[in-house]
């Protein structure tokens, strides 16, 4: 089924400012369905979940409706679906409740590919606990971080991995179900960063392997908020500090204080949103497949035309000649221009391309780029041809200036 870009840009309110927006792997524009169920929450009546007034009962609905939302985004159980904050925040959570039952001897393996949410949690505990760090580094050049890098680090002690299934910097894909082998063959949990792979690709927690996979809606059409994703039966064997009088059942003994229900309810829409990007018949999950399938097609075809583009253009260098399928995000700098300057130089033509480290700090570095970065354009689902040529449009100007 071909995937109608015009279609789609049409549900987004945020487009009729008329900004061309590359600024996705931060946070995707909403569409219009989310924003009414954020609100269709906030106005009706909503109480603590229970089961005895209306109010209640909707609170509950909405709480088992994004489980299940999330449990078929991502091929799991709604009963493994955490909310929380951000991922940011469900990572700290875990790392610190993981680590108490760590102690000196013990390894923990992170990668310089990652994003710091899934790197400093685990970095800290493992201080905190006299816990061993290994560091799997990535091939610059490619960008990319091969399986051999993590095996080679793990060892008899080792109690968790914590890699990216793409990077957020780079686009670039680890082999994580590969990963996800030679971590449990050593006896170690995996946790697995899915926020910027999520919005690009269908997504199977079994066929990746991940013990646990954290993502956030707010960058696939969705509310600001976090989810962790794992089996109940392994989620039933680990005991979090929680208060006193709340709940032990699991999700909800991982979800500290009441849940943002309006949130939820805009996570359920978002995820209904992304099952509906191509006409389909079945279940949520089977259309979901579909419609990532198709989006997956648009997304490579805008990331061939922009990286075609900017190839074209002297004085640009782009960074990860991936060899694997990679995310549609683009990393690159314009020689001469600092890339705060070409940030600014392309929003002033409406042409939303930020430049940082966005947070990936190990691997801006490891790619020579401190900790300035460079500019990343993101394709996302509302993003067109004419978008596309926009950029590439101030980027030429740009260079012909510089
Ligand atoms: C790959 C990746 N991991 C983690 C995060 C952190 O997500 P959150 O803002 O939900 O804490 C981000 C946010 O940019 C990200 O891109």
């Amino acid at each position: 089924m071909t995937y109608d870009v015009a279609a789609v840009r049409a549900c987004f309110p945020a487009l009729d400012e008329g900004a061309a927006h590359f600024d996705g792997p931060g946070g995707s524009q909403v569409p219009e369905p989310v924003a009414r169920a954020v609100a269709g929450a906030l106005g009706s009546a909503v109480s603590n979940r229970g089961v005895e007034t209306a109010a209640e009962r909707r609170a509950d609905r909405i709480v088992t409706e994004a489980r299940q939302a999330m449990a078929d985004l991502l091929g799991g159980r709604p009963e493994g679906v955490v909310f929380g904050r951000s991922m940011t925040q469900l990572t700290y959570d875990m790392a610190r409740t993981l680590s108490r039952g760590w102690g000196p001897g013990d390894e923990v393996v992170v990668t310089r590919l990652d994003h710091d949410a899934n790197i400093r949690p685990w970095v800290q505990a493992a201080e905190a606990r006299g816990v061993t760090v290994r560091w799997a580094d990535f091939d610059p050049a490619r960008g990319e971080l091969d399986v051999a890098e993590i095996a080679g680090l793990l060892g008899g002690r080792t109690r968790l991995v914590a890699v990216t299934a793409a990077s957020n910097l780079l686009g670039t894909r680890p082999d994580v179900p590969a990963i996800a082998e030679r971590t449990h063959a050593a006896g170690a949990l995996l946790y697995v960063d899915g926020v910027h792979l999520t919005p690009h690709a269908p997504v199977d927690l079994a066929r990746l392997g991940a013990d646990f996979y954290a993502c956030s809606p707010y960058k696939f059409l969705g509310p600001h908020l976090g989810v962790l994703a794992a089996d109940p039966v392994l989620l039933e064997t680990i005991h979090p500090d929680k208060l006193l009088p709340s709940g032990d059942t699991v999700p909800e003994r991982f979800e500290l204080g009441t849940l943002p229900y309006e949130l939820l309810a805009g996570t359920t829409a978002a995820v209904d949103f992304l099952a509906g990007l191509v006409p389909g018949e079945g279940s949520r999950r089977d259309r979901l497949a579909a419609s990532m399938a198709a989006l997956q097609a648009h997304e490579r075809s805008m990331l061939d035309r922009l990286d075609t583009g900017l190839a074209r253009i002297a004085g640009v260098t782009s960074y990860g000649a991936a060899t694997r399928e990679r995310t549609p995000t683009t990393l690159f700098s314009v020689d001469g221009v600092k890339p705060a300057e070409v940030y600014r130089f392309l929003a002033e033509r409406g042409v939303n391309a930020p430049a940082s480290n966005f947070y990936a700090l190990e691997c801006s570095r490891r790619l020579g780029l401190g900790d300035t970065g460079a500019v990343r354009a993101g394709i996302a689902p509302y993003t067109d041809a004419s978008d596309v040529d926009r950029l590439l449009e101030g980027v030429r100007e740009l260079t012909g200036r510089a």
